[in-house]
Formats: structure tokens, sequence, C-alpha cells
């Protein structure tokens, strides 16, 4: 299935291009319930703007982000924060995993989330650390695939519809 899987990291002028398909992929997802920052409502606008900023930073060099296609449409993304405090030149953040709900149950995310690794390398990280609401299908993924978790944090965060929601913390060395 994996096969017509293409993931890459997106470079400037790209990232701008990609916009709206990015912006596209984090609006579905906090329309499905995912608690990945915003709250209802949420249009393709706000999902834009919260885009272009992380673009902006990625074109400061302060975050890598991936995008994954699928028969050549962009249903996935996941981004590597690599800009930290002056005594954390070793750590990342793996931040925004998502993946369209039109695409889940491929292995995208699993496969964005060894792209988003191999990135994290390639720029000096040797540690990662990232969190997930606890008991959520990305939670199970990170478990699966090596993360340790450090334990939960009661009421962290909002659903979209403003639920509470525990987060769990997990890290992992690359
Ligand atoms: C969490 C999220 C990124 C997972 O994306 P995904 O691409 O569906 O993830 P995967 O396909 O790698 O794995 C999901 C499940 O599909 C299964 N799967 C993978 N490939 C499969 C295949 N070919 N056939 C059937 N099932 C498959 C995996 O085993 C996994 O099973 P599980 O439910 O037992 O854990 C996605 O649900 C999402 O975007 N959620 C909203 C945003 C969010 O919460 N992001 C996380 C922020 S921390």
């Amino acid at each position: 299935m994996s096969d017509e899987i293409e993931i890459r990291r997106l470079h400037p002028p790209e990232l701008r291009e990609r916009l709206d398909a990015l912006a596209a992929v984090l609006h579905d997802c906090v329309a499905g319930g995912a608690s990945v920052s915003y709250m209802a409502p949420f249009s393709l606008e706000d999902a834009r703007a919260a885009f272009a900023g992380f673009v902006a930073e990625a074109e400061q060099g302060r975050r890598v982000i991936l995008a994954a296609f699928a028969d050549g449409r962009l249903v996935g993304t996941v981004q590597v924060i690599v800009a930290l405090p002056p005594n954390q030149p070793h750590r990342g953040e793996i931040a925004k995993l998502l993946v369209h709900r039109s695409a889940r149950r491929r292995g995208i995310a699993e496969l964005l989330m060894a792209g988003a690794e191999m990135e994290a390398r390639a720029e000096g990280k040797t540690l990662l650390v990232l969190d997930a609401v606890t008991g959520d299908d990305a939670a199970r993924l990170y478990g699966r695939l090596g993360w340790t978790e450090v334990g939960v944090v009661p009421g962290f965060a909002l659903y979209p519809d403003g639920r509470p929601c525990d987060t769990t913390y997990f890290w992992k060395r690359v």
C-alpha cells in the first residue's frame, strides 16, 4: 500500500506553494475533532494563517516541515522544531503530525515519523520529545515506534469542542 506514498521535506519556495494543501490537512484534522492547538469554529482561512506561521519559521530554519503525498496529493504532514534554547542544541520537538481523514490507516503517519527522525538527525538532533492526547491513535503509534512514555498530565488541553483531554509526554533517542 505504501508503494504510492512519497514522504519528503518541503524546502522554500515549495513550502509556500504547498501552503493551501498543508492548511487543508490541518483544517480536516480539526474538523475531525483532533486536539492540535485549535478550537472550533476553525475555518480554512484560520488553518492557512496557522500554517503561514509555521512556513515562516521553516524559512528561517527554525522548524522542518515534511509532507506525505499519496498518488501525488498532499495528504499528511509533520514538523520538527529545531530552534530550542542554547543549552539544548541536541534536542528537537515533533509537532503537528497530521494525516487527512481520507488517507488514514495506510501507514502514512508511521512513514512521516520515520522521515521526521531522519531529518532531525540530519539537523544534528539526537533526542526528540513530543506530546499526544492520552490514549489517542497518535499515542498508540508513538508507543509502537519505540518512543518512551514519560507520564500523563491530566486535563492538559481541550478538544476543539471544549472538552478537556489528558496529554502524554514521550521521548526518543535518534
Ligand atoms: C494520528 C494520525 C496522525 C495517524 O495517522 P495514520 O496515517 O492513520 O497512521 P498509521 O496509518 O501509521 O497508523 C494508524 C493505524 O492504522 C494501522 N495501519 C497502518 N497501515 C495499515 C494498512 N495498510 N492497513 C490497515 N491498517 C493499517 C496501524 O497499525 C495503526 O493501527 P492502530 O489503530 O492499531 O494503532 C491521524 O489519525 C491524525 O492525523 N489524527 C488527527 C491529528 C492528530 O491527532 N495528530 C497527532 C498529534 S500528537
